[in-house]
């Protein structure tokens, strides 16, 4: 009897599981096959691929942050060298910029020096080699004046004077005063721009302000005008066309360094 109902239980058991099955075949959906042997090789196959996958990725991975890491290090340093580099440069630089600037202010200090030793031996030596200023020539701080002796009209002289790249004389200032009035001029035009009508004469001393220095040029001189002349400590007008001597003046040149240790007396002299 009990061996029977089991029986029975089984089989029923096994219909539902038929039913079942009918029941997916009826839905149109195949039932997994039983897994056959191969189908089990290609699981494990495919596993063992995946995780060997997987594994070469995580080495690749490990390589690719070491790598990184290595790469990052490098250009870290790479960059504080950069700024090493570049302080350094800068330092470098400054110094060459202090340097020529030391250079520059030794060389202007230097010909100041050789403008006072030059001062000096044109002191002793009127045509010393080093004085900047052409033969015959007189030397005051940075001007050179030549007094041209031999009567000719105001507008020749102011034309000689050109011609040597200078220019009537023009006193406005006081230390040009005083070298002028130790020389005691007399009967020399200066540079002062010609009137219409006669002046009275000045002192010397009031003209060093005036505003009657010549400036520009002065073609129409034909009808009568009068220019300035210095004589000892006065200035006086008379007619253009009156012969007179004249007073050039011009800037000196730079000292020549070198022509500062030149010692002997340049032929030709005074
Ligand atoms: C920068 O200068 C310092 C000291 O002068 C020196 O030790 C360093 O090597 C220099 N760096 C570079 C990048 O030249
Ligand atoms: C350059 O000169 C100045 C002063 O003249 C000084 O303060 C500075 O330290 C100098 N720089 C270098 C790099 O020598
Ligand atoms: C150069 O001269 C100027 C002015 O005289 C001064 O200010 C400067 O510090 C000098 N420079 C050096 C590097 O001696
Ligand atoms: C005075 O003027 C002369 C030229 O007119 C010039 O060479 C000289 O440097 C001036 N002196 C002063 C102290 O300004
Ligand atoms: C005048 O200056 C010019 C140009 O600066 C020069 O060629 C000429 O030689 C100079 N003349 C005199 C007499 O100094």
């Amino acid at each position: 009897m009990s061996e029977e109902v089991t029986y029975a239980d089984l089989k029923f058991h096994d219909s539902s599981k038929t039913e079942n099955i009918q029941e997916f075949d009826q839905l149109g959906i195949k039932a997994p096959p039983a897994p056959s042997r191969a189908w089990r090789q290609r699981v494990v196959a495919l596993t063992l691929l995946c995780l060997l996958l997987l594994t070469g990725l995580g080495v690749l991975g490990s390589m690719f942050y070491i790598t990184l890491k290595t790469e990052v290090g490098k250009l870290n340093e790479l960059q504080n060298f950069k700024e090493d580099l570049q302080r350094n440069i800068s330092i470098q630089l400054m110094h060459n910029m202090n340097n020529s600037e030391k250079i520059r202010n030794l060389s202007i200090t230097l010909q100041e020096i050789a403008t006072k030793l030059c001062h000096e031996l044109y002191r002793n030596n009127q045509e010393h080699k080093c004085k900047p200023c052409p033969k015959q020539w007189i030397w005051h701080e940075d001007s050179c004046y030549v007094l041209l002796e031999g009567y000719k009209a105001w507008q020749k002289s102011e034309k000689i004077c050109s011609s040597h790249n200078a220019s009537l004389l023009k006193i406005k200032n006081k230390s040009v005063l005083e070298f002028i009035k130790s020389r005691s001029l007399r009967n020399h035009w200066l540079g002062l721009s010609p009137r219409k009508d006669y002046t009275p004469y000045k002192l010397l001393d009031e003209t060093i302000i005036s505003s009657d220095w010549f400036r520009s040029n002065t073609n129409d001189l034909s009808n009568g005008k009068y220019c300035g002349y210095i004589h000892d400590l006065y200035v006086y007008y008379d007619e253009c066309t009156s012969l007179k001597n004249a007073v050039c003046e011009k800037l000196a040149n730079p000292v020549k360094i070198e022509s500062t240790l030149m010692k002997e007396v340049p032929d030709g002299g005074m």
